[in-house]
């Protein structure tokens, strides 16, 4: 059976790539940062748990051992993402592994919002000790706003008319677990971006049709958000989310959703059919 290290499992998009491995009968390591976190992992799937801290690299020795494959991804905006990467491609490089995914982000080169310019460093990074190694550049997931839709309110710092192009995070996690079990994906980057292009305001009106109840829509000043949201960030990850925002009322965060279409063989995931299955 294949096995595979699942960096991050118990975040957002670890479990996501969690579920679609063991869905198809995958043994998924959970590496999460602390013991507590097991039972989020084994939610998913997982068979077994290591404990690795992606700041200093301690555990992962221990964890690449016996596996056959190693998704990475970085915890968000974090400021020694090149160095993670660093860490875990290492390991991985040690241990004789070649088949690595990397989860970067849409548009990496991006010089305009620095936690981009970070993933492109990192792919770099990964691939100068794994030139197989895969990178998934996904856009931004439908998921990150269907809570507040499901609340009654899309509440943004960043222009409520710039177009985005965002993706289903089961069809990222999808294309994850293929190119972490099959072959044909060495050395390859693949941008992940959803099937339209929707603006927050005409989010919340698909929202609204969907649900049948309006869904409302406001924009949030930046010294708001700063005052709120932003209180419990360092000061690097406010900056970092600060230049996004400034990019995303510039042009939005919009890519070409054919390589998806082809590596799912079917339609990526709409908006509305992610609020349906959420
Ligand atoms: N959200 C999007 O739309 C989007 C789009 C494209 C790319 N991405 C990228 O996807 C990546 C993952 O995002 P996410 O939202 O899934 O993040 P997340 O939910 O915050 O998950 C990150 C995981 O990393 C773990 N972690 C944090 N610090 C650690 C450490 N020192 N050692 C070991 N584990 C540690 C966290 O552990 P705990 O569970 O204990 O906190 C958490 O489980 C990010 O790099 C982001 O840039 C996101």
């Amino acid at each position: 059976m294949t096995t595979v290290l699942v960096i991050g499992a118990a975040g957002k998009t670890g479990r996501a790539v969690t579920a679609a491995l063991t869905s198809r009968g995958v043994d998924v390591r959970a590496a999460v940062r602390s013991a507590r976190r097991a039972e989020t992992a084994y939610a998913v799937g997982a068979r077994s748990i290591s404990v690795v801290d992606l700041e200093t690299g301690s555990g992962l020795d221990e964890a690449v051992v016996g596996v056959d494959a190693i998704y990475h991804l970085a915890p968000n905006v974090h400021p020694d993402e090149v160095g993670i990467a660093d860490r875990v491609a290492g390991a991985a490089a040690r241990a004789g592994l070649s088949r690595f995914v990397f989860h970067s982000v849409l548009h990496p080169d991006d010089a305009s919002m620095p936690h981009h310019l970070r993933k492109a460093a990192a792919e770099k990074v990964v691939r100068a000790h794994l030139p197989g190694a895969t990178a998934l550049r996904p856009a931004a997931y439908h998921q990150n706003l269907v809570d507040a839709v499901l609340a009654g309110r899309l509440s943004v710092p960043y222009s409520l008319d710039s177009p985005f192009t965002n993706v289903d995070l089961g069809d990222v996690a999808e294309v994850a677990a293929t190119v972490l079990t099959r072959p044909g994906h060495e050395g390859l980057t693949y941008e992940l971006a959803g099937p339209e292009v929707l603006s927050v305001r005409d989010q919340a009106h698909v929202a609204t049709d969907l649900l049948g109840r309006r869904v409302e829509v406001s924009h949030v000043a930046l010294d708001d958000w700063v005052a709120g949201p932003g209180t419990s960030l360092t000061a690097q990850a406010r900056d970092d989310l600060l230049a996004m925002f400034a990019a995303y009322d510039r042009a939005g965060l919009v890519g070409d959703p054919a390589t998806l279409r082809r590596l799912l063989g079917r339609e990526p995931r709409t908006w509305a059919q992610a609020l349906v299955a959420s």
